[in-house]
């Protein structure tokens, strides 16, 4: 971790202070600045006198409070989420200063104290007390420390090779070929989320998700096997190709404006069509099953399909990504919960999770 004493380095301070030296800088020294260790935001508690590496997700203006200038501002690293606020003194335009020196995506290299408001976790940052904050340049910090990444990608890519190399029509063959064959592209789908806040929010989480759902549906055809095993194969592997383009992987997992826009259900749909359409003799029928899979994978209008699954092999698929999104956002939220109670309030899922 390339960190000087003064966070940043010159570069970053230059920018935070033309005039060199803010006062807000991070400007603890000597034995001081023991008590400030790294830590992640699972592992803050109240008290702690954290020296971490986030990145900026939000901020808020600048709003006075009794003693000067305050701002807060929304920060996470590969653990969690966090809320900071920067007690300001009187000198407005100092604060000012700070508070334009960072915008969504910044990577800050943030000293402050660990509190509690309200019942939920937060930074505190008293520049009066030597904390502050600095902007991180790339180079200064790690990504893997802000964005989990899967340790697993590489077997689900041999995998998922296999998987194709499984499917014998040679249309559904060629359509999984010129998709996954596309090196560039398949770096993409490897190292994409598979969403924002759900279910395998980390680098590689799509595929992950994806090899899930595939498996979940070969099971469902050793049980019922008059289902199309090709289609159903290819159609578990392309359902969320989508995502490819709706997700932006920068400090933060974002959408991009084209995912906001259209959906990933349309972007993949789009994108398996022309897939198809470049393959010579692509039977209409297969082309209309498959987009259909593309299509209806959320399974109801009101969950964000245009159709409901129509055929079996699209009805399986469905009930295998929700399956596999639900049960992995449930196991997920009984490891990270904070609280002793036995139960969990999930405003998402809306329901209660047993903790114990
Ligand atoms: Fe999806
Ligand atoms: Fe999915």
């Amino acid at each position: 971790m390339a960190w000087s004493a003064h966070g940043g380095g010159p570069a970053a301070a230059r920018r935070m202070s033309p005039r060199g030296g803010s006062p807000y800088t991070i400007g603890i020294e000597g034995e001081a600045l023991a008590e400030y260790q790294k830590k992640y935001i699972t592992e803050m508690k109240t008290g702690d006198k954290i020296d971490s590496v986030l990145s900026v997700h939000y901020k808020k203006s600048p709003s006075e409070y009794r003693n000067g200038v305050m701002f807060e501002f929304r920060v996470a690293d590969r653990t969690g989420q966090i809320t900071v606020k920067f007690w300001g003194g009187e000198d407005a335009e100092e604060v000012a200063k700070m508070h334009s020196s960072i915008s969504r995506d910044s990577v800050v290299r943030v000293r402050g104290t660990v509190g509690e408001y309200r019942g939920q976790m937060e930074i505190a940052i008293n520049p009066a007390d030597g904390e502050g904050f600095s902007l991180l340049s790339e180079g200064d910090f790690e990504l893997t420390d802000l964005i989990e990444k899967r340790k697993d990608i590489d077997e689900s890519v041999a995998k998922m090779r296999e998987l194709i190399g499984s499917i014998e029509d040679q249309y559904l063959r060629a359509l999984l070929d010129r998709v996954f064959g596309d090196e560039a592209f398949m770096k993409r789908f490897s190292e994409c989320p598979a969403s924002i806040m759900l279910h395998s929010n980390e680098i590689g989480g799509l595929i992950h998700h994806t090899m899930n759902v595939a498996d979940h549906c070969l099971i469902a055809w050793k049980q019922y096997g008059e289902m199309d095993r090709d289609l159903l194969l290819a159609g578990a592997l392309l359902h969320d190709i989508g995502k490819v383009e709706s997700f932006r992987v920068t400090t933060n997992i974002n959408q991009t404006e084209e995912g906001i826009f259209l959906g990933h259900l349309i972007i993949g749909m789009t994108m398996a069509q022309k897939a198809i359409d470049s393959i010579e003799g692509f039977p209409k029928d297969k082309r209309n099953k498959l987009l259909h899979i593309l299509l209806s994978h959320h399974g109801r209008k009101e969950w964000g399909s245009p159709v409901e699954p129509a055929i079996p092999e699209a009805l399986t698929i469905h009930y295998a990504d929700d399956f596999d999104a639900k049960l992995e956002y449930m196991l997920i939220r009984r490891e990270e919960a904070t609280t002793d109670d036995s139960w969990l309030w999930d405003t998402r899922f809306r329901r209660h999770i047993y903790l114990g």
